[in-house]
């Protein structure tokens, strides 16, 4: 029997019925089809059969697409606290709001922007980062990175003071939703396990909770530390060094890279500059 995975109710949705059942379990099977499958069906839906190079284009290279970055909740409209906003572009205002709800003063949501899957993060950095780590409250925390031979790569604070985009935008932070691993689509609190509980630790380790969690193989990511690291584009072989979320545990080699982010007025948009960083599953 296919192992499941516990489905994490959003505070509003305690007593909501499962778009998967009562049990509000979910399969990894069932995860491919409203996680994986379920964002390619917007590429297929955008851009017809083209390969997923094609969707690596800017906006402004092609059809002069929209920057804002939209909330993605298919198949999870009543468990998920942004499900209702399916489609619809992502506010700042949301994620402070749920986050005030939350033991570590964070809140995220899956998202699509320009054609790719996303994870959005906020975190109360700027209310928290001057109070002790023991207090529980997530901050974000600019690290040394290390690639996937123990290789010293950077510190994030060395790509951001050379562009300051990169910073948390209004403690944003925005990562593509592919795996480092096999490119399935990490999630935000998708399932209830130790690793996406609504706890926080300091260290960019793998303990506390507040991790993406990609079920396809256990694959964890912390997108409160932020570092330097490298990859390679799977067609090409060309490496490169990115600004990203670090990974915390399991088989992904590597951590996510960060899209930047700005607010515009209150909608989330990314900022189209740093695409080839996006190129490790073609
Ligand atoms: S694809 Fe994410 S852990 Fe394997």
């Amino acid at each position: 029997m296919a192992k499941e995975y516990n489905l994490k109710p959003s505070p509003q949705s305690m007593d909501a019925s499962s778009a998967f059942g009562e049990s509000m379990k979910i399969n990894r099977r069932q995860f491919i089809k409203y996680g994986f499958n379920a964002a390619t069906g917007v590429l297929a839906a955008s851009l017809g059969v083209l390969g997923f190079a094609s969707i690596l284009l800017p906006p402004s290279g092609g059809s002069g697409g929209d920057l804002a970055v939209m909330y993605w909740a298919k198949g999870r409209e009543d468990e998920a606290w942004y499900g209702g906003s399916h489609l619809q572009p992502m506010k700042k205002s949301d994620f402070v709001a749920e986050a005030a709800s939350s033991n570590t003063g964070t809140a995220g949501a899956a998202g699509v922007w320009n054609g790719v899957p996303v994870v959005v993060n906020y975190v109360s950095h700027s209310q928290y980062a001057g109070t002790p780590t023991s207090n529980g409250k997530a901050r974000f925390q600019f690290m040394d990175g290390y690639d996937e031979t123990g290789k010293y790569v950077g510190n994030f604070l060395d790509m951001s003071d050379v562009d300051e985009r990169l910073m948390p935008s209004d403690d944003i932070v925005m990562s593509f939703g592919r795996c480092t691993h096999l490119c399935c689509i990490p999630g935000w609190q998708l399932v209830a396990n130790n690793f996406t509980d609504d706890t926080w630790t300091p260290g960019g380790g793998d303990d506390g909770g507040t991790k993406m969690f990609c079920i396809c193989h256990s694959s964890r990511f912390d997108p409160t530390a932020l570092e330097l690291n490298t990859n390679r584009n799977r067609s090409n072989g060309a490496t490169f060094t990115y600004a990203g979320i670090r990974r915390s545990g399991g088989p992904a080699p590597v951590g996510l890279p960060i899209i930047p982010v700005t607010i515009n007025g209150d909608i989330i948009e990314g900022i189209p500059d740093y695409l080839d960083w996006l190129t490790y599953c073609d």
